[in-house]
């Protein structure tokens, strides 16, 4: 048999996820079930009440995934399973579930990077050239990495301080908006004006690397300055001029790294690769390079088992395999 089918589970915040992809690049199933509703009234993500959810969700986001695809447990060639980086609490249910399925079904196991994951959410779209530079920007991460092949990433340039997802989800937080802030802030970027000169962390001039705790001060001496003179400042105009400072950022340092590295492919990926400022001004900046650009669908850019079981899929077919000692690893490193 050639084609290989690979059912993934996803859990490392606070989404239950299950995939069944075939050949690393087809989906035959994706179910997400979201925890949003449950942690909105807290504003932000709360550990134990994920790994509640985790627990009751999972076998039934499993069902779930088994019923779309039409399939049984013997077409299955392998589970893969996010490891870490993560909360750990909700990772344990995760990899805990894999194991044990793992184990009573006989299938192969895979460990997977969450953020391995997110990259390979674009094998869905193209498959890939090398070298290629992703920028992955999500609610814990903001990286750029560069992969020469299949499998091997290497970190050139990171955040220094918070991810550009928790920026925009604090400065959301500081407008009153609810969890999570980025699409929040997306929508009223669009019809907000760009009228307030927030900085632009650039950092030194050979650095990759990313600083949003300046720009997130800013806003706050903004606001709070707006206040004590009574001054009235418009949500809309603060969103889109923080948006702004965000993607001028995150899109000029991607062009310069795919410049310097003479990569033939650009992807961005993680919850934040959903803001369509970024989208558009990546797009645009590319545009005449010739350097495709690639994003994911809005859906399989936040957390989901699809990438998952995309980047399992590579690691599978390269040999690697997880032991019965796999454990959830927090601070795993790419
Ligand atoms: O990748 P993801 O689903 O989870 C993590 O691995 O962190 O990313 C979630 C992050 C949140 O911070 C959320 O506010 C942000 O992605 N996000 C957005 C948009 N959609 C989701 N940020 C800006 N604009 C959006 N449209
Ligand atoms: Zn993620």
């Amino acid at each position: 048999k050639n084609d290989n089918y690979i059912l993934a589970i996803e859990t490392s915040c606070d989404e239950t996820a299950a995939a069944i992809v075939k050949n690393g690049s087809e989906i035959i199933a994706n179910v997400v079930a979201s925890q949003i509703d449950s942690h909105k009234r807290f504003g932000g993500v709360v550990p134990e009440i994920a790994s509640r959810h985790h627990v009751e969700q999972m076998t039934v986001v499993l069902e779930e995934a088994f019923a779309q695809a039409k399939m049984t447990w013997d077409e299955i060639d392998c589970i893969a399973v996010t490891e870490g980086p993560g909360l750990v609490g909700a990772l344990l249910i995760g990899v805990n579930t894999a194991k044990a399925l793992a184990f009573a079904k006989q299938k192969p196991l895979v460990g997977v990077h969450h953020i391995a994951g997110h990259i390979y959410a674009n094998r869905f779209e193209k498959e890939f050239t090398f070298p290629l530079l992703a920028l992955v920007v999500s609610g814990g991460h903001t990286e750029l990495i560069l992969m020469k092949e299949h499998g091997s990433f290497e970190v050139i340039g990171e955040t220094r301080d918070d991810a550009a997802g928790e920026a925009y989800d604090k400065v959301a937080r500081m407008l009153d908006l609810p969890y999570p802030g980025g699409p929040q802030i997306d929508r009223l970027a669009s019809v907000g004006k760009e009228s307030i000169p927030f900085p632009r962390a650039w950092l030194e001039e050979d650095s990759y690397d990313f600083s949003f705790s300046g720009l997130k001060s800013s806003v706050i001496n903004t606001i709070h300055n707006a206040k004590q003179r009574d001054q009235t400042l418009k949500k809309e105009d603060i969103a889109a001029s923080f948006q702004a400072s965000v993607v001028e950022v995150l899109t000029e340092k991607t062009y310069k790294a795919a410049n310097q590295f003479a990569v033939k492919q650009v992807i961005v990926a993680g919850g934040v690769a959903a803001n369509s400022g970024l989208r558009e001004a990546i797009q645009r900046r590319f545009a005449d390079t010739g350097i495709p650009v690639s994003i994911p669908p809005l859906k399989l850019c936040t957390d989901n088992a699809a990438m998952i079981a995309a980047a399992g899929t590579v690691f599978y077919q390269q040999g690697r395999r997880a032991g019965w000692d796999l454990n959830a690893n927090p601070s795993l490193l790419l």
